[in-house]
C-alpha cells in the first residue's frame, strides 16, 4: 500500500479579452501569418487593468474546487507556480487563500517560469506523501501581459495571461502503475542557460523589466529537454511512452509540441494543444490545457497523462499522472 496524490478536480480562468494576432499588425513589422506559421499562435487573452495573478488564480481555484465538489476550508496547502505575482510580497498564494476564505493551512509560491506547475506539483505530490497534507490546490497563474516590451515582436506576441488549477487529494494505493493519481514526476534546473530567457528588471534594479528570449537556443533545448524528462518519468512510473494516452505539455509553441511527439513516437492525435487560443501562459498553460481537454470529454478518468515543461533558468520537469 501507498499514498497517492488523486486529481480531485480541475479549473482554470482566462481573461475576458481577447487579442487576435492581427491587431498587432498596427503597431508592429508582424503579421498573422507570421505568427500562426512559426508558433501555431492565433490568439490569447490579456488581463484588464487591476485584474492580477491572485484573481485569475483564484478564479481557476474555486472551479477546481466546483468540480471536486470540496469547500475551500477543506483544503489544506495552496501552491502557486507563478513569475508575475501580483507584489513582490506576499506570496499569490497567501493573496488566493485570502479570496478564497479559508482562514487555516499554508499557501506559498513557486518560481519555476514556464516549468513553474511541474515544479508545484512535485511539491505537492511530496507534501502529500508525506503526510503534511491531505489535500493541496496547484495553481498556475500568471499575468505575463505586464512583462512584455510591446516594441519587440519577438517576444510580445508570444504570450497571454490565465489560469488553471488541480486539487490533488490523499488516496490510498495498491504502489502499482495502475493506480489513479501522481505515478511519478521529475524537475531540472542549469542556471548556466539563465541568459537565454530572462527578465531584465526585478527587486535590485528597482524595476519590474521586460522578457528577453534568445528564441531559437530555448527552442533547442525545449526539444531536446522535453523528451527526455518525459522519458525519465515515464520510466520512474514504471510505464512506456506507448502506455502514455495524453501529452498535456507546455503550450509556448506548436513546432516545439510537434517535435517533442514525434521524439517519443507518440502521434499528434494524443497531444492537447491550447497554443492557438491562449498563446504562451508560461506557468499557467499546462493546467489550463488540462482542464480544457477534461472539461471537453478527452481526457477520462483511468488516462495515463504525461506533463512537461520548460522555461527560464533553465528549469524543466515532468509528471505523470492517471486520471
Ligand atoms: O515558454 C518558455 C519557452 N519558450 C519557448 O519555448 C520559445 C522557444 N522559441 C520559439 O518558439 C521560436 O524560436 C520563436 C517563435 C520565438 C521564434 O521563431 P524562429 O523560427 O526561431 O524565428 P527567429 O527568431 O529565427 O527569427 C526569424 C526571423 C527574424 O528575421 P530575420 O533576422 O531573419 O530577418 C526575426 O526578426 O523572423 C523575425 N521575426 C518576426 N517576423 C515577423 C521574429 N519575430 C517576428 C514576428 N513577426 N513576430
Amino acid at each position: 500500500m501507498t499514498v497517492r496524490s488523486f486529481l480531485r478536480g480541475i479549473g482554470h480562468a482566462l481573461p475576458e479579452r481577447v487579442v487576435e494576432n492581427a491587431e498587432f499588425e498596427a503597431t508592429l513589422d508582424t503579421n498573422d501569418a507570421w505568427i500562426r506559421s512559426r508558433t501555431g499562435i492565433e490568439r490569447r487573452h490579456f488581463a484588464a487593468e487591476g485584474e492580477t495573478t491572485s484573481d485569475l488564480g483564484a478564479r481557476a481555484a474555486k472551479a477546481a474546487l466546483d468540480d471536486a465538489g470540496v469547500m475551500a476550508d477543506e483544503v489544506d496547502a495552496i501552491i502557486v507556480a507563478t513569475s508575475t505575482a501580483d507584489l513582490t510580497f506576499p506570496s499569490a498564494a497567501t493573496m488566493v487563500q485570502e479570496k478564497l476564505g479559508m482562514t487555516r493551512g499554508f499557501a506559498f509560491d513557486v518560481q519555476a517560469v514556464c516549468a513553474g506547475f511541474a515544479f508545484a506539483m512535485t511539491n505537492a505530490d511530496a507534501l502529500i506523501r508525506s503526510g503534511q497534507a491531505q489535500r493541496i490546490l496547484v495553481i498556475g497563474a500568471e499575468t505575463f501581459s505586464r512583462l512584455m516590451d510591446w516594441t519587440d515582436r519577438s517576444t510580445c506576441v508570444l504570450f497571454g495571461d490565465g489560469a488553471g488549477a488541480v486539487l490533488l487529494e490523499a488516496r490510498d494505493a495498491a504502489g502499482t502503475p495502475q493506480d489513479r493519481g501522481v505515478l511519478a514526476a521529475e524537475i531540472n534546473s542549469d542556471g548556466r542557460f539563465k541568459d537565454i530567457l530572462y527578465v531584465d528588471g526585478g527587486v535590485s534594479l528597482q524595476t519590474t523589466g521586460h522578457l528577453r528570449m534568445q528564441g531559437k537556443e530555448v527552442f533547442r533545448h525545449a526539444v531536446e529537454k522535453l523528451a527526455g524528462t518525459a522519458r525519465a518519468t515515464l520510466a520512474k512510473a514504471g510505464l512506456q511512452p506507448n502506455d502514455i494516452d495524453w501529452i498535456v505539455p507546455h503550450q509556448a509553441n506548436l513546432r516545439i509540441l510537434k517535435a517533442t511527439a514525434e521524439r517519443l513516437h507518440v502521434p499528434m492525435e494524443k497531444v492537447v494543444i491550447t497554443v492557438q487560443d491562449h498563446g504562451n501562459t508560461s506557468a499557467a498553460s499546462i493546467p489550463l490545457a488540462l482542464s480544457v481537454a477534461r472539461a471537453d470529454g478527452r481526457i477520462k478518468d483511468g488516462d495515463v497523462v504525461v506533463t512537461g515543461a520548460i522555461g527560464g533558468g533553465l528549469a524543466w520537469g515532468s509528471v505523470v499522472f492517471r486520471m
